[in-house]
């Protein structure tokens, strides 16, 4: 604690730095000032308190700072542990107005290259207030946060945090000690803060896949917006984030040419689209792989080859899961690769990749290139070369996605919070999308700013086809 505001970030020193990016990105991020504009008088969210779980970054600095323009107050961590900017933290933390010495900005918890012990307590600091209390809401990246509360409250009601079992990852076991620690310290305050948190704004694919599941089994603790699925999150972000973003990871890791190689990207949903296009327009030879034949269709459609990556793992020089889904790329695949194909994983959890698997072959060596790059030599010689340990490449080896196109994504978790707060008689223990109107407001900024001319209907026109002439002007089963 410094001049009041709590914090555990790498080194405040680096604040002016990330004031610059910050200052930088505020240009790119139309969305989000647009929101301060309209909202920044009547601040709807004063009285809120908002706990963020999501990757701690110039862009979500900018969203941390929009959220205390509208009147919230924030803490917040990261929901990765090599995702962290420093600079960002440090910023966010010092505050427009503070200084290193005396900081006024937003608590935050995050530093890059975090233990899995110290990921979870961070986790669990971003969620405690002042007092003891749970936040009002949520924002969360990939439901972390949202397992806490969950677990924090089931484990509650049991009176005891179960014991890991042998076959329990590293991960696990280091949120059940965390929830076990926090348990004997704090008695019910996971009942507690449930109790009082109004919602959860969820930012991606598997954290939504979560949701829906604990929606389903009846065991959603409170109201969640699904924000992955609005369309300008999910069809922009997850696809063109990507595109930018992929081969950013690639080259800041391993500056190989990649222009003729043969690239396999496994899953072709929004995040492989982007993927694939990312790594073609690089001039790769790609190949995807895919479960669902609607996806397959439309790789071959769009002129990639669809094979299974049995049949073409000794072909690749380059291979990025994308599934969200766990076993995707098995030992018995890593050790068929090439020497030196690189390996990595740009959907949420490093679960894609046996990496626990490829840690206990014998004999096999890991030599520690530069951070988040590792080549892991095999007993016959040949190596592959493992980027962020298996975790999002484009957050553990470059820096996400870039500010335009998080404006989008950061837009509808703004008006999801705004909801939340505002209009909370309106949600029940299910998972909610945010109204096309709101979708669509959010496109008609972007298109602004970057000058884009929208043809207007005329009246005649809009009752022909059947829509209102201020939209919104798609059914809801429409798909983009
Ligand atoms: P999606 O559901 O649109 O696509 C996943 C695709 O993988 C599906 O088409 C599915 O059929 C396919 N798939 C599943 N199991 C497979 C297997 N064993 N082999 C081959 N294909 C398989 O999901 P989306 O939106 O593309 O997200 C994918 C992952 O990326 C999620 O974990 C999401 O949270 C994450 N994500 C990461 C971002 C980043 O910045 N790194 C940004 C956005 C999402």
């Amino acid at each position: 604690i410094r001049n009041g505001v709590e914090f555990a970030v790498a080194d405040l020193s680096l604040a002016e730095f990330g004031r610059n990016e910050i200052r930088l990105a505020e240009h790119e991020m139309p969305g989000l000032v647009e929101l301060r504009r309209e909202y920044g008088d009547a601040r709807p969210l004063r009285g809120a308190r908002i706990s963020g779980s999501l990757h701690m970054t110039v862009q979500t600095a900018v969203l941390i700072e929009t959220l205390v323009a509208l009147g919230a107050e924030v803490r917040w961590a990261s929901c990765n542990i090599f995702s962290t900017q420093d600079h960002a933290a440090a910023a966010v933390v010092v505050g427009p107005d503070g200084t290193p010495e005396a900081p006024a900005g937003v608590p935050v918890f995050a530093w890059k290259g975090e233990s899995l012990e110290e990921y979870w307590w961070c986790t669990e600091q971003m969620l405690t207030w002042p007092g003891d209390r749970g936040p009002t809401a949520i924002v969360d990246d990939g439901g972390d946060a949202t397992l806490l509360v969950h677990k924090g409250v089931e484990y509650e009601k049991a009176g005891a945090v179960p014991q890991p079992g042998p076959d329990d990852s590293e991960e696990w076991r280091a949120f059940l000690e965390q929830l076990r620690g926090s348990l004997a310290a704090h008695g019910s305050r996971w009942s507690r803060a449930a109790d009082e948190i109004l919602g959860v704004s969820e930012e991606t694919t598997t954290g939504v896949h979560r949701l829906y599941h604990l929606a389903d089994a009846g065991e959603l603790l409170f109201p969640a917006i699904n924000v992955n699925d609005s369309v300008t999150k999910s069809k922009f972000d997850n696809r063109y984030g990507i595109r930018h973003s992929l081969i950013d990871g690639i080259n800041r890791g391993t500056d190989v040419l990649i222009g003729g190689k043969v690239a396999v990207v496994c899953g072709y949903g929004d995040v492989g689209k982007g993927s694939a296009d990312s790594l073609r327009g690089q001039g790769a030879r790609v190949i995807v792989t895919e479960i669902d034949p609607i996806c397959a269709l439309q790789a071959q459609m769009d002129g990639y080859e669809v094979a299974s990556l049995d049949s073409v793992v000794d072909r690749a020089d380059i291979v990025i899961t994308t599934t969200g889904n766990k076993d995707v790329v098995r030992l018995e695949h890593m050790a068929r690769m090439k020497h030196q194909t690189i390996l990595a994983n740009i959907g949420h959890f490093d679960n894609e990749l046996d990496m626990a698997g490829l840690a206990r072959v014998p004999g096999i060596r890991r030599i520690t290139v530069k951070p988040q790059v590792d080549e892991w030599r095999f007993p016959d010689g040949h190596s592959i070369i493992v980027l962020a340990e298996g975790r999002l490449v484009n957050l553990g080896n470059a820096t996400g996605h870039p500010s335009f196109v998080m404006s989008c994504s950061f837009a509808n978790q703004v008006i999801a919070q705004i909801e939340l707060f505002t209009a909370r008689e309106k949600y029940e223990r299910q998972v909610y999308r945010l109204p096309k109107e709101l979708d669509e407001k959010v496109a008609r900024i972007h298109v602004r700013a970057l000058g884009g001319e929208l043809t207007e209907l005329t009246e005649e026109q809009a009752a022909y086809i059947g829509v209102p002439v201020q939209g919104p002007y798609k059914p809801e089963h429409y798909r983009y």
